[in-house]
């Protein structure tokens, strides 16, 4: 298929990198194709950031048939661009896509129009430490008809914004609520596709849990509320004794890039690393008996994310003092330093980004 490409005639001024944020700024240009049923994937394009025309009917304002992916493209200190791991968010948005009956794409021909337009606003991409460029690919029905059904045409679409850190403290250890009422999902349902819905199962609990004065909820399995799963922006990490442990992928539990990538580094560090179902009882257990030494959060957009505290039915156990722990602080370091290029990559995952 052939990429149409049409620049802007009004750049915007680039934003201030002290004060990013995330997720709110966007930059000149975003990529564009449809679908529909009988002609498949056609009229992929690089046009300006724009707002889309929806049909009020539209099925995804309705019934949510939307997935997406987050990865980022860095600066280098020698000023080229990466990108980390994009083949794994290209398969993912695949695998969402077969959860929610939306059409698959090709993964190969995407990525190609990912770099393209990364390439283009290169001059998006902070320097900053800890900044980069947040690229979001995306997929919805566009189908105006309200009945429920699977969708006959589709858009999907890259939109990329300048970003810092995820959180509002930084690189900070982050207060969490263990959720013991509400759910995020179940097993055989949405839970390990990237899907509007999982967030928007999130959001109630989500609101408790600030209101009470916490970051982020840590979801439990939706059936026994017993089992760790996942904090819905980022999968979540325990080293207990010397061992680093995270919940298995059960289904109901988002594959995280991160999180299999900081796996992958750990065991290369010769520490064990076990993926297995672990109860919030066995947690605090281990934090009772001094044998809980770190917890922390893996994700794109939360990068490693030191957890402080975690609150459970009221009873809460502070981790390492409240403090950032060695093995978090050690696995930033590497994993940004990797994607970066300020560290070697000894595992292949980065790739560079021609510039325009
Ligand atoms: C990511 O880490 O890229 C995410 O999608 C998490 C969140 C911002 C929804």
């Amino acid at each position: 298929m052939e990429l149409k490409i049409e620049l802007t005639t009004a750049p915007k001024e680039l934003p201030n990198q002290d004060a990013l944020g995330f997720g709110r700024i966007f930059t000149d240009h975003m990529f564009e194709m449809d679908y529909e049923e009988g002609k498949g994937w056609h009229n992929a394009r690089i046009v300006p950031h724009h707002d889309f025309n929806l049909n009020p009917a539209n099925a995804t304002l309705h019934y949510g048939q939307a997935i997406f992916e987050g990865l980022k493209a860095y600066r280098t200190p020698d000023n080229r661009i990466t990108l980390f791991r994009p083949t794994e968010n290209m398969k993912r948005l695949n695998n969402s896509a077969r959860i929610l009956c939306v059409p698959e794409f090709d993964e190969e021909f995407v990525l190609d129009c990912l770099k393209k337009l990364v390439a283009i606003d290169e001059r998006w991409i902070p320097s900053k430490p800890g900044t980069s460029l947040y690229i979001r690919p995306y997929i919805f029905s566009t189908d105006p008809y309200l009945g429920v059904s699977v969708g006959k045409q589709y858009k999907m679409a890259i939109i990329l914004s300048p970003v810092a850190a995820y959180y509002a403290a930084g690189f900070a250890p982050v207060r969490i609520k263990v959720e013991d009422k509400y759910v995020r999902a179940v097993i055989g349902g949405t839970g390990e596709a990237k899907t509007a819905a999982n967030y928007a199962a999130s959001l109630h609990g989500d609101y408790v849990a600030h209101q009470e004065g916490f970051a982020q909820t840590l979801w439990l399995d939706g059936i026994e509320r017993k089992y760790v799963e996942e904090v819905g922006s980022m999968n979540i990490v325990f080293k207990i004794n010397g061992e680093i442990i995270t919940p298995e992928l059960t289904g109901s539990i988002l594959p995280g890039i991160t999180r299999k990538s900081v796996l992958e580094v750990v065991r290369s560090w010769g520490m064990k690393a076990t993926e297995r179902r672990i109860t919030i009882e066995e947690v605090f257990e281990a934090a009772k008996n001094g044998t809980l030494e770190e917890a922390f959060g893996t994700g794109t957009a939360a990068v490693i994310s030191p957890v402080g505290e975690l609150c459970w039915k009221g009873e809460s156990i502070i981790i390492n003092g409240g403090k950032t722990g060695e093995t978090a602080q050690k696995l930033y370091d590497t994993i940004t330093g990797i994607q970066t290029a300020r560290l070697e990559d000894p595992f292949g995952w980065v790739i560079e980004v021609p510039k325009a």
